[in-house]
């Protein structure tokens, strides 16, 4: 492989070994995933649990298959071939996760839709725009393109996955998982959250090899922090409108303390 930058050597040794980890580990089976007591489970609960454990659960479907979806440009965009290699395995997981939501909804809570004002993410909705951006400079200039990536791998897995999704397992673990409570939802999560592990390593090494490589992508990164925070915190610690009434979110979930704590957590994995 050709390598003609320096960090680069290392940043491609770093995709080998999470690409490797990938192929031995990645591969688990949505359609194997015991859901036979969830139902059961999820009758029991109180009424407004069972109402947030729903919502919760239909925020994370709307996001996998959104990320799923859109993350092709990703592939393309980032160097060949082992950083590649990486971003192509994380595009199956990210559909294995969709499936997993797509089968619990069927199997488990019954294909009830939600309004789209009630699943709005704004971190999420703005994804789309990121990865028309993407498109638009892979065959243009090498500057751009790489400033493309920079923002693109800061929305998609420092932001969206290493603060949103990562304080989202913890409340998921919280919620029901540590109760033994959803056995089938418990096993999903904890694997989309090994998969989700690999994908924010990863991405956090990608970034920091860009920070190292031109000061001004670190700069991009930190605005683009300060710009989001907001719309992070806009998706826990907030009321809920369903049919008419309105649950205030669990005591469990402390949705803005954790999203705060992977916050500062991504910011410092990246900057030291
Ligand atoms: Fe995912
Ligand atoms: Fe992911």
């Amino acid at each position: 492989m050709l390598v003609t930058e320096p960090g680069e050597a290392d940043l491609f040794a770093a995709a080998y070994r999470v690409w490797r980890q990938a192929v031995r580990c990645g591969t688990w089976d949505p359609a194997a995933v015991d859901l036979s007591r969830d139902r059961d489970d999820l009758r029991r609960l109180p009424e407004a649990m069972r109402v947030y454990v729903e919502r919760f659960c239909a925020t994370f479907r709307n996001a996998e298959e959104n990320v799923a979806r859109r993350f092709c440009p990703w592939v393309m965009a980032v160097p060949p071939i082992w950083p590649q290699a990486v971003f192509s395995a994380q595009l199956m997981d990210e559909f294995k996760h969709a499936d997993f939501f797509e089968r619990y909804f069927a199997e488990v809570f019954g294909n009830r839709s939600f309004e789209s004002g009630q699943m709005h993410n704004p971190i999420h909705d703005s994804l789309a725009a990121r990865e028309c951006r993407l498109f638009e400079v892979l065959n243009g200039d090498s500057e751009e393109r790489e400033l493309r990536l920079v923002e693109a791998v800061t929305h998609y897995h420092a932001l969206i996955e290493g603060v949103q999704a990562n304080a989202g397992y913890q409340i998921a673990h919280d919620l029901f998982a540590r109760k033994g409570l959803l056995p089938g939802l418990s096993e999903g999560f904890r694997r989309i959250r090994q998969d989700e592990g690999r994908h924010v390593g990863f991405g956090l090494r990608l970034l920091r090899f860009y920070i190292e490589k031109d000061r001004r992508y670190g700069l991009r990164i930190r605005e683009m922090f300060e710009e989001y925070w907001p719309l992070i915190r806009a998706r826990y610690g907030q009321p809920m409108e369903v049919n008419g009434r309105t649950y205030p979110p669990p005591e469990e979930e402390r949705g803005v303390e954790r999203l705060a704590f992977f916050y500062h957590r991504r910011l410092s994995g990246l900057f030291g």
